[in-house]
């Protein structure tokens, strides 16, 4: 063997590492790839990656061709020279043994057989090196075991030092593997960072509304769960349609904080259950008991009109009335007509009446055909994916976080051009906010978020979801697939 060019191309090798390296993401899967790499470049049987927190040594990577790649739970060990490892990390200088059962007497380190002799093992060279960042702190230890001159060959039978040269090479790979663990650690602290910051987001608007406490961490589950559906479909309409890993990411982000922009409309409005709130219905009876009294009062001292008298025989029935209307529910032509006589009421000149029995705001909230909202507050309410959009369009994010604003605030939109709040259509609507516009419908059919709604049955929702993409409405593919899913669920 050419040992020159063998080692030019090591090192050939050593630089499409370094840029595999610096561009894997997942923490976890970067220090299984530096310590398979490591291994493959120097041709040994085993290797271990420990990385320092403060004061302690914790292996995280423990791989062998003979033992296989060990499932254990990280350990975490105080940095003591006594050991290869921590002699490494606390020194920083590199250690290259034939054989760790013959380390000579005089040493700092030495080897423990617990392992060796717990797996049946036999680790005899072992070429340990600090993981040094740019900034020359130690951050971890690789730790290559049982060099072989060719994959494959038996432990420890064929076992031969680590070549010298190898030292450097293995050092220069450590040194990129630090740099490559640091970025992934930072960006690691970036999207803990960011996950948190959703989090608290999200309880702040489960706060303000606890109706709906919750419904953001569902919505998000189900969104997750389609566009994981998605993915394993082998079958047309969805064969060709895959998320990576990191679009799954944008879409849970988007379906966390689709209803952020609920904190910039009035609490009052978000959690309004009836057309009218406790306090002015008080107000309101109070109204039609002064009038009663004052009225009583008129007719006691013989001074009572005809229309009045009229009036106070009718009070008790119309105060019913007006209480019954602050529920939501269906009114006939003939209550609301008659509301509106109780408004138009002329109770001035009556001792202190001076205010009609019902305002012209009450009137128009008693007048409320649906719900409980009237057209100016159900306004405010669908303002919310606006409110979402401007928000999310203030951070200013980049790569696969860029379309989050405009995920997040199209959930409303729906593809025949009927939504809010840019009334987009068809393929104008993002795949991802057709997979959250299916979600979030279900959850609010679903969950009973308001005390007088009642929640419909997973299958009434899955009908109207049905209904809404024969409309055009909804896309009847994610639809079907969501039904899919849901059948699934129940039946797990
Ligand atoms: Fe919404
Ligand atoms: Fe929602």
């Amino acid at each position: 063997m050419n040992t020159e060019l063998d080692l030019a191309a090591k090192f050939e090798k050593l630089n499409t590492i370094g840029i595999a390296l610096s561009s894997e993401r997942d923490l976890s899967k970067l220090l299984r790839m530096i310590v398979r790499e490591a291994r493959s470049l120097t041709h040994c049987d085993a290797g271990s990656l420990y990385i320092v927190f403060g004061d302690q040594l914790r292996i995280e990577v423990s791989q062998s061709a003979t033992l296989g790649e060990s499932k254990l739970t990280p350990i975490t060990f105080p940095i003591d020279q006594s050991r290869i490892s921590g002699y490494v990390a606390a020194t920083g200088q590199w250690l290259n043994i034939e054989d760790v059962y013959h380390i000579p007497e005089a040493a700092e380190y030495g080897f423990t057989k617990d392992y060796d002799r717990a797996m049946s093992y036999r680790t005899k060279s072992v070429l340990a090196v600090p993981m040094q960042d740019h900034e020359d702190n130690i951050i971890g230890v690789l730790q290559l075991i049982n060099a072989l001159d060719q994959a494959g060959e038996k432990v420890p039978e064929n076992v031969i030092p680590f070549r010298r040269e190898y030292v450097d090479l293995v050092l220069s790979l450590a040194s990129q593997a630090a740099v490559a663990i640091q970025n992934a650690r930072l960006i690691l602290e970036i999207k803990t960072l960011f996950a948190s910051f959703i989090q608290f987001c999200t309880a702040a608007i489960d706060a303000r509304d606890p109706t709906n406490a919750g419904h953001s961490r569902r919505v998000r589950e189900l969104a997750v769960r389609i566009a994981e559906a998605v993915n394993a479909r082998t079958s047309p309409p969805f064969d060709r349609c895959k998320f990576s890993a990191e679009e799954i990411e944008a879409l849970s982000y988007a379906a966390w904080l689709h209803d952020f922009g609920k904190i910039a409309v009035s609490e009052a409005i978000l959690t309004k259950g009836n057309k009218l709130s406790d306090e002015k219905v008080e107000t309101i009876t109070l109204r039609f008991r002064l009038a009663k009294k004052s009225l009583k009062a008129l007719a006691a001292a013989g001074t009572i009109s005809p229309e009045q008298r009229t009036i106070a025989g009718r009070l008790d029935n119309d105060l019913k009335l007006v209480l019954d209307k602050v529920v939501p529910g269906p009114i006939s032509e003939g209550e609301a007509n008659r509301l509106r006589k109780i408004a138009a009421l002329k109770l001035d000149g009556i001792d202190d009446m001076v205010t009609p029995l019902l305002t012209a705001d009450e009137l128009e909230n008693l007048l409320i055909p649906r719900g409980s909202l009237t057209p100016e507050e159900y306004r405010q309410v669908q303002a919310h994916v606006e409110h979402t959009a401007d928000f999310l369009r203030q951070i200013p994010f980049s790569g696969h976080l860029e379309d989050l604003a405009n995920i997040a605030g199209s959930h409303h939109e729906m593809l025949d051009g009927s939504g809010y709040h840019r009334k987009l259509r068809g393929d104008d609507v993002v795949f991802q906010a057709r997979i959250l516009a299916v979600a979030d419908i279900f959850d609010a059919l679903t969950a009973s978020d308001r005390p007088y709604k009642k929640a419909h049955s997973i299958d009434s929702a899955l009908g109207i979801l049905k209904e809404m993409a024969a409309e055009g409405r909804l896309d009847a593919d994610i639809v079907d697939l969501f039904t899919e899913e849901i059948r699934t669920l129940e039946d797990e």
